[in-house]
């Protein structure tokens, strides 16, 4: 009853912001994303009758606020494989937790997949993701491999992610670059409910549906430009979201915006790099593989930068066999 699995954040192309179902996690939109190589989460999930209590360690650490997320998602596992026992749980990931690089993704994935296969259930990826989704929205995002659609749908079955095209289908790069390592002040649940006091919110689910089409489009072309102007205005679109909420969420810090305006400066001079980012102050910058040597030489010269992570499309969730103890 022992199982360990890797799995990767993601990185939205299209954003989930804002709940039409809260509990359920079903997003206001349906919505796209790509798996990141080098930002993942390593799980081992026991369940036995040895343990009196659920005991979960994430990153060495017990924070309340983590670990009641997770026994909360433990409980979900249980109640469909009809278990009644506790479980050790210990998980690590390979980059700073918190920050805007959702870690829950990666996080609640890894605990969904080595859960649901240490409590002995055997299930379609559809309803792995529908499960992570549960734990966080964006997880279930985190579970097929490469090029990801999560399917807005209505319940809890409808409500699913599944993969577009597998990591090898478009050499592209996604360039993490860590503008600050502080947690952020806001976290993305309460980010959902804000988003319904901007003004703009409406305007922004009304062309949605457009959005999503026109994305799925530049990918089904490789259409790297197209497709490099659509994430930098949704990401835009996000943050005027969280910017005109109330109370205004500012994730942004100063390296944010030199980023932003690299970006734009080095497309000017040939290089085709576009920015994308979650809710915090990392962008991710995206450009062809070929261009990647060279973006990353512009990057390194900004100064206050803390970390570039350099990531390639990658393959989802699965299961591991060296366990974490
Ligand atoms: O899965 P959550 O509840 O942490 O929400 C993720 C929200 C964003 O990262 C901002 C956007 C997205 O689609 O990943």
């Amino acid at each position: 009853m022992k199982e360990t699995a890797k799995a990767p954040s993601n990185i939205a192309f299209i954003k989930y912001w804002g709940k039409k179902d809260p509990e359920l996690n079903i997003p206001n939109n349906t919505n796209l994303s790509v798996n990141m190589s080098n930002l993942i989460t390593t799980t081992t999930v026991e369940f036995s009758k040895s343990y009196p209590e659920d005991d979960i360690t994430i990153d060495g650490e017990k924070k309340p606020e983590e670990i009641s997320r997770a026994i909360k998602h433990l409980g979900r596992i249980r109640q469909l494989a009809q278990i009644d026992l506790k479980a050790k749980v210990v998980s690590n990931n390979n980059f700073p937790k918190a920050s805007g690089l959702a870690s829950s993704a990666s996080g609640f994935a890894a605990l969904t997949i080595a859960g649901c296969a240490a409590a002995g259930l055997k299930l379609s990826e559809k309803e792995l993701t529908t499960i992570a989704r549960l734990g966080s929205g964006s997880a279930s995002r985190s579970i097929p491999d490469g090029f990801v659609e999560w399917v807005q749908g209505h319940d809890h079955n409808s409500s699913y992610a599944h993969s577009l095209y597998p990591p090898i289908y478009w050499d592209v790069d996604a360039i993490v670059v860590l503008a600050s390592l502080d947690k952020k002040e806001v976290g993305s649940t309460e980010g959902h409910e804000a988003a319904y006091s901007s003004p703009f919110y409406k305007t922004r689910l009304d062309h949605m549906d457009n959005k999503v089409k026109a994305l799925k489009k530049a990918l089904a072309d490789k259409d790297f430009i197209t497709f490099g102007e659509i994430i930098e205005a949704e990401a835009l679109e996000l943050h005027s979201i969280a910017l005109t909420s109330k109370p205004p969420i500012i994730y942004w810090v100063p390296v944010t915006l030199t980023i932003m305006k690299l970006c734009q400066q080095l497309r000017q001079q040939g290089l085709a790099a576009y920015f994308t980012m979650d809710a915090g102050p990392q962008p991710v910058v995206f450009c062809q593989s070929r261009d990647a040597k060279n973006l990353v030489l512009e990057l390194k010269k900004i100064d206050s930068i803390k970390q570039l992570i350099i990531n390639k499309p990658a393959k989802g969730a699965r299961i591991a066999d060296k366990h974490l103890f």
